[in-house]
């Protein structure tokens, strides 16, 4: 059990005796400076404001009540009733010897496996993967890591777009390409990018070939033999795109983890004679339409959600429906986390609104639309090439691989050639993951690739080489790390801050499942290396003089600091390095 799960345990207790109600939040928080203790209670405020009694007596209630002796040197209040805990060092010690020699370091598995659902990645196959691509999957990816960490299980799920009118204009200019005799594999769709605006151009202005490929959409969706086999060329080439760059990203997704948008063409009328039968959608110029009071615009006029064309195509609505019964009703997730751009959340709104009437989502499963917000470049507006291009996704990879490699040269090393490009790899695409999974979520940033490449500050290659430096004291000590363990002695306020920063893990991780926000990680693995790098000042570990069990303790603490490190950074799919 991590340490505000404890207090929150204690300080119930403490509050039920001091006769609040049941219910009362004792509101446990980490503290923000050392002079407020390590934790504090600070439920004491807003259960005197109900009862409407003085706070700060309701506080030495508490106090009076909580037995804590076991793990607090000293509890105080302050301010208008806050209670402060002060914790020993002894308690963090044995938790921390503990920790060293546990390979989940100290983080404990859930108790009860939730099974939780994640949707990320999920591009449109009819182009290539671009800039914008890279947040649902990397954030996505650090999600599901930590839950799998955690010990839920998880079910991935890549929800590609493979489906609608744009496949009728791709076939058939596939199949032209085809007929010229073009090796398809190694020239038409080498370039999706190509493929996709050759195919558009003649969409727009080539006589005849618009109506061949509305034609070519209905021959697909009735089950035609000839455009399915054309089309399944084409979605199992663009795959192959999608999975390289998975590769290179070092995200888990595999093919397995594809379940697409065609994946439900079967239950799409079902889904709307139910809806129907439920009275739920009605017909509106001769579409299926939804009209959802709940989302009404400030004129009172419902929110329109159409589920089928009038000309009785099924959209992407319906295919989200469809997603919904199969996640909830059949799989019977407890999570499904949907990682999406922000732009979709009336979408996503109206998918849940409309499927919990429906029955298709059961109320135990939590539906949760985790938007991220847009890549910015330099002059604030949605990241473009120079000339105004969108960026392929595998070309901003290979760019940053190359700028890290530039980097890195300027550094003196003793590694080899195939040592430096595998550091190089692994600083160039940490650093464009770490940029992106340390913002706030929903917000827009700017990529800027002089700051994410940085040895300074907040990136991945500071965090990278943290961790070698950590690593260097046990090349020097000579010790082995897998199986070094020492008591742990507290003196100095940094090792005590340290300690403490040490044994949060499992709290940072259990906000990051709690929120879907990989940021909280990020945050927390820059204060830890910051904190090192104090305790290293101000504590040597080698030097001459130290005494054995001090230096001993000391290397326990930089071996957790490293296998955190190392671990963190995993979580969020960075690799680590021994040296840079
Ligand atoms: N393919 C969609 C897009 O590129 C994202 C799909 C997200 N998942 C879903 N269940 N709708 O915008």
């Amino acid at each position: 059990m991590n340490i505000r799960q404890l207090l929150v345990e204690r300080a119930l207790v403490a509050m039920d005796a001091a006769g609040l109600p049941e219910g009362s939040n004792p509101a446990v928080t980490q503290s923000t400076r050392p002079q407020f203790g390590d934790y504090q209670i600070n439920g004491a405020m807003g259960a005197a404001k109900k009862l409407k009694i003085n706070p700060r007596e309701l506080a030495q209630k508490i106090i009076d009540n909580l037995s804590v002796d076991d793990i607090a040197e000293k509890t105080e209040i302050a301010g208008p009733g806050f209670i402060n805990i002060h914790l020993k060092p002894e308690f963090l010690s044995e938790k921390l010897v503990a920790a060293n020699s546990d390979e989940k370091l100290g983080v404990a598995e859930h108790k009860v496996e939730q099974k939780v659902l994640v949707d990320y990645s999920s591009p449109n196959l009819a182009k290539e993967m671009h800039v914008g691509h890279i947040r649902s999957a990397v954030i996505g990816d650090a999600v599901v890591r930590a839950l799998e960490f955690r010990g839920d299980k998880v079910v991935r799920q890549n929800h590609m777009g493979d489906w609608g009118t744009q496949f009728g204009m791709l076939i058939a200019h596939l199949e032209d390409q085809l007929n010229k005799g073009v090796d398809l594999e190694k020239v038409a769709l080498a370039d999706l990018e190509t493929f996709y605006r050759d195919s558009k151009t003649r969409f727009d202005d080539e006589d005849g070939f618009a109506d061949r490929a509305r034609d070519y959409v209905v021959k697909l969706q009735a089950g035609d033999a000839h455009c399915n086999k054309l089309w399944k060329l084409f979605i199992d080439t663009s795959v192959k795109h999608s999975v390289e760059v998975y590769k290179k990203l070092n995200v888990t997704l595999k093919p397995e983890h594809i379940m697409a948008e065609s994946a439900y063409n079967g239950e799409l009328n079902n889904i709307i004679t139910l809806l129907k039968d439920k009275n739920i959608a009605q017909e509106s110029q001769g579409a299926q339409v939804v009209f959802l009071d709940e989302l009404a615009n400030k004129d009172g006029e419902p929110s329109v959600f159409i589920v089928q064309k009038s000309g009785g195509g099924f959209l992407y609505a319906t295919t989200d429906l469809a997603a919904c019964d199969y996640r909830s009703n059949k799989l019977k997730v407890d999570r499904i986390l949907i990682f999406v751009d922000a732009r979709q959340s009336l979408h996503f709104n109206q998918v849940e609104l409309t499927a919990r009437k429906a029955g298709l989502l059961r109320e135990e499963t939590s539906y949760e639309f985790c938007p991220f917000g847009t890549i910015m470049g330099d002059d604030g507006k949605p990241f473009k090439t120079r000339s105004g291009d969108t960026i392929k996704l595998a070309d901003l990879l290979d760019e940053a691989i190359s700028r890290a490699t530039d980097k890195l040269a300027e550094r003196e090393s003793d590694m080899s050639d195939k040592e430096r490009n595998e550091v190089a790899r692994k600083v160039g695409i940490g650093a464009v993951k770490y940029a992106d999974l340390s913002k706030n979520r929903t917000s827009d940033y700017i990529f800027n690739w002089d700051n994410i490449l940085s040895f300074e500050g907040a990136t991945a290659p500071y965090l990278q080489y943290a961790y070698t430096r950590v690593r260097s004291i046990f090349r020097k000590a000579g010790v082995d790390t897998a199986t070094f363990n020492a008591d742990i002695i507290i003196n100095e306020p940094q090792e005590k801050t340290l300690a403490l920063k040490l044994l949060q893990l499992e709290e940072v991780l259990d906000q990051m499942i709690n929120d879907a926000t990989p940021h909280v990680l990020c945050t927390y693995l820059y204060e830890l290396s910051s904190l090192y790098m104090t305790f290293y000042e101000a504590c040597p570990v080698l030097k001459e003089g130290v005494e054995t069990e001090i230096k001993e303790s000391r290397l326990v603490l930089c071996n957790l600091v490293a296998k955190t490190l190392a671990k963190g950074l995993d979580l969020l799919g960075i690799e680590v390095m021994e040296q840079m």
